[in-house]
Formats: C-alpha cells, sequence, structure tokens
C-alpha cells in the first residue's frame, strides 16, 4: 500500500482511532522511554515507576517526576499532534484518541475524545482519600500534600504492576472493536495492553496503520508500516 493509498483510505474511513506513543511527543523534545536515548537507558522503571518503589522511597520517586515535569512544562505539542486534533474537530463523533503519553501534549494541542491510559503528569492522586487533582506547579514542593485531609500524594499515573482504569479498558475496547482504521503512532509496542491493541483492532476488521522511525515488535501484523518521524508522516497522512 502507498502513502497515497493509505491517505484515501482514511479519508474514506467510518470510524478512525489512534494510539499514540513516546514518538509522538519525541518530535516536541520529551525524551521515550525505550531506544539509545530512552530513559529506561539511565533509569530503573523498578526504582521510579512502581507502587513498591513509591512505599519505598516517596522523594525519590517525586523528584524524577519533578524533574520531568519541568522538562515537559517547556515542551509544546508538535504538527503531528496539532495534526490529531483537527482531525478530531472535523470528526468528533467517528474519531477516539488512545494515548500511552502523560505529558498532557494532545490536551494541549485540543484534543478532547481520548483516553491517556497510563494518566497524566498533571495530576495528582491522594493515598489518603483519593483525590484526584490538577496540579502545574513547577517545581513541585519534594512532597506534596492533599488540601482536602493532608495525605501524600502521588502522580496519577499507571505504573508497572497496576491495572488500567476499568473505564478506559472499556471506552479503549469500544474504539477498538468499532473502527475500521487503527493509527498507530511512535510506540514500540511492549508495554501491555497497549502492545494488544492493534491486534484487537484487526481482529475487529480494522486496517492498521503504523507510523514509526523504525520496525517494531507490531511491524509485521499491521497493514502498512511506514517509516519517519510522526511530525512529517501524520499531517502528511490527514
Ligand atoms: P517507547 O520509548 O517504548 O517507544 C517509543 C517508540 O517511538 C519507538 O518505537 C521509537 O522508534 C518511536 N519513535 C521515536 N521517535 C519517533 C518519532 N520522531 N516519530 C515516530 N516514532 C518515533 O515508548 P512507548 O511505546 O510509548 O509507561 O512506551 C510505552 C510505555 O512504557 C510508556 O507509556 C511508559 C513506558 O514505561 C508509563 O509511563 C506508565
Amino acid at each position: 500500500m502507498s502513502l497515497q493509498e493509505a491517505r484515501s483510505h482514511i479519508a474514506a474511513a467510518r470510524a478512525i482511532t489512534i494510539l499514540t506513543g513516546a514518538g509522538i511527543s519525541a518530535d516536541s523534545g520529551v525524551p521515550t522511554f525505550r531506544g539509545t536515548e530512552g530513559l529506561w537507558r539511565n533509569y530503573r522503571a523498578e526504582d521510579l515507576a512502581t507502587p513498591e518503589a513509591f512505599a519505598r522511597d516517596p522523594r525519590l520517586v517525586w523528584e524524577w517526576y519533578s524533574w520531568r515535569r519541568e522538562l515537559i512544562a517547556t515542551k509544546q505539542p508538535n504538527p503531528a499532534h496539532l495534526a490529531l486534533a483537527e482531525l478530531e474537530r472535523r470528526r468528533p463523533e467517528t474519531f477516539w484518541l488512545i494515548t500511552q503519553n502523560v505529558d498532557g501534549l494532545h490536551r494541549a494541542a485540543g484534543s478532547q475524545c481520548l483516553s491517556e491510559i497510563h494518566g497524566n503528569i498533571w495530576k495528582m492522586r491522594c493515598t489518603g482519600c483519593g483525590l484526584v487533582s490538577d496540579n502545574r506547579e513547577v517545581p513541585l514542593p519534594i512532597l506534596p500534600t492533599c488540601l482536602q485531609c493532608g495525605g501524600l500524594l502521588r502522580p496519577h499515573i499507571v505504573w508497572f504492576g497496576e491495572s488500567l482504569l476499568e473505564e478506559d479498558l472499556r471506552r479503549c475496547d469500544e474504539a477498538l472493536r468499532s473502527c475500521d482504521l487503527l493509527l498507530v503512532i511512535g510506540t514500540s509496542g511492549m508495554v501491555y495492553p497497549a502492545a494488544g491493541f492493534a491486534s484487537v483492532a484487526k481482529e475487529g476488521g480494522a486496517l492498521v496503520i503504523e507510523i514509526n522511525l523504525e520496525s517494531t515488535q507490531q511491524s509485521n501484523l499491521v497493514d502498512l508500516s511506514l517509516q519517519g518521524r510522526a511530525k512529517d508522516l501524520v499531517p502528511l497522512l490527514l
């Protein structure tokens, strides 16, 4: 399938679902997780992104998230984020965006029909009363506490070993099974359940197109694998 044919399929699609990963934000300057420049090269997920790590050393975990918040605060949505927001504006009823990214750049670009399945770095959750709050403070106090009950706050992020929200899973399943086109952008396809989403969409009969800098675990499964930068290819396709 050529790029031109892919464009025609997208234009003719009845319902479109998008799955994004860190690669779409790489073009905004946000580091990815895997690969030579990835965060997991220099940091161990077990020390920073698990409930056990937070129980053991909340200060260390918050320092890492605080550093990432400071970095992300300086970044802007790129043409790929903006093209997806524009596509949603054109067809809000037949569009759903699933992102694994916690950076909030899709929302900043104007996307509203989306599931942030791994949470959002600009939200916090109280470990005491469970209250979820928005917080854009940068830099953060070292151990932020809940305004409602004084409990310790944690990042509102789904860590390794934790489950996605039921509501998000249900919404994603619906979007994957009902779409006739799935666009998978900038994800290595290594982390479940998102790594299984392309298969779910294919089982439902959807055409699956991947955009990535390189071939991935999923490239053999998809109908078309386009290699290049998300910020160039996504606007071109849409
Ligand atoms: P990864 O870091 O695993 O993969 C990023 C993918 O983006 C790779 O396949 C790259 O080849 C590709 N990529 C890099 N730059 C690109 C560009 N400019 N254009 C297109 N593609 C590009 O990130 P994810 O797949 O998102 O979990 O990782 C999944 C989850 O693992 C993350 O959500 C995170 C992490 O641990 C949590 O934070 C809970």
